[in-house]
């Protein structure tokens, strides 16, 4: 197996926390996979990036303990700045990752490129192709500030995606976006698999998460709950005790089974259910 990112009991407490915010962490990040993490809001998942991408320890302090390795390095030993080109990093709040230095979505996606001194004719070529995958060049003449918050989005996703890095962590990536935009994002972020990225999600929509990820990792309270593909936790009987959302057909199955309907396995996409459900459990229907 092929790792690029490895945490070994990590915790971490904030400067100002009373109580640990990430607690005794462990979990392997095999290249090129994609792994979504989930949990309750509070649970760490915001953390567990800043994490992830060097943020923690390099610019917020507190306590951090265990072992995170990227692409078989300490994070420690990184700078921050390699660590930014090697991971690329979409925040949560798509108003705080405009630069508010340019006028432009066009030269907003090109200002990371600039500031690595890639040469001009090579910033249009490649700005200019993220605008077309993304789909926001019809946006490529407005001001920044002038966007709606999912249009902001999707600029700051094409931000970091203009800049090629191997690792991609996106943090609530759909939560401005209705279910076009957001199925767009997962297309866009499909890509970026296909291309050999590794892909860390933080994401609520879980039709769409297990459609999509290879492997799941649920938060509770700062500790890894569960962890593994996503069929096996979605699966797991202990998923639901900790009140996050199944994926709807995921829930209608198990709502069946409650009801004394067999199923040959647990479904996590809307096709597998009649294949899930073992229909000789359901005696002859009797109406009244
Ligand atoms: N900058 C900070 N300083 C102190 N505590 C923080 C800070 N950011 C987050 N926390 C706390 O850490 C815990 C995890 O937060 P966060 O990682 O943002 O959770 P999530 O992204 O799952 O909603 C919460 O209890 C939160 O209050
Ligand atoms: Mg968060």
């Amino acid at each position: 197996m092929n790792k690029i990112i490895e945490m070994k009991n990590v915790s971490y407490r904030y400067p100002v926390s009373d109580d640990w915010n990430i607690k005794n962490v462990s979990f392997t990040i095999e290249k090129g996979k994609f792994t979504a993490i989930i949990g309750n809001n509070g649970s760490g998942k915001t953390t567990l990036c800043n994490i992830i991408r060097g943020f923690i320890p390099h610019f917020y302090k507190g306590n951090l303990e265990g072992d995170v390795i990227v692409d078989n390095k300490r994070i420690v030993e990184y700078q921050l700045g390699q660590l930014g080109e090697k991971i690329g990093y979409v925040f949560q709040n798509p108003f705080i990752q405009v630069s508010g230095v340019k006028d432009t979505v066009f030269d907003e996606v090109a200002y990371g490129l600039e500031n690595l001194g890639v040469e001009v004719n090579e910033i249009i070529e490649r700005v200019n192709e993220i605008l077309k995958l993304i789909k926001i060049e019809h946006l490529r003449e407005k001001h920044p500030m002038e966007l709606s918050g999912g249009q902001r989005q999707r600029v700051a996703l094409a931000s970091i995606i203009v800049m090629n890095p191997d690792i991609l962590v996106i943090d609530e990536p759909t939560s401005q976006l209705d279910p076009i935009g957001t199925e767009h994002v997962f297309n866009i972020i499909r890509l970026m698999k296909d291309k050999g990225k590794t892909i860390i999600l933080v994401e609520h929509k879980m039709d769409l998460i297990a459609e999509y990820a290879d492997n799941l990792i649920v938060l509770h309270e700062g500790e890894i709950a569960l962890q593994g593909s996503t069929r096996a936790v979605f699966a797991d009987s202990r998923f639901g005790e900790y009140n996050i959302q199944y994926p709807h057909v995921t829930e209608v199955a198990l709502n069946l089974k409650k009801n004394g309907v067999a199923l040959k396995y647990v479904p996590i996409r809307n096709e597998e259910l009649p294949e899930s459900i073992s229909w000789a459990s359901i005696g002859e229907c009797t109406y009244d």
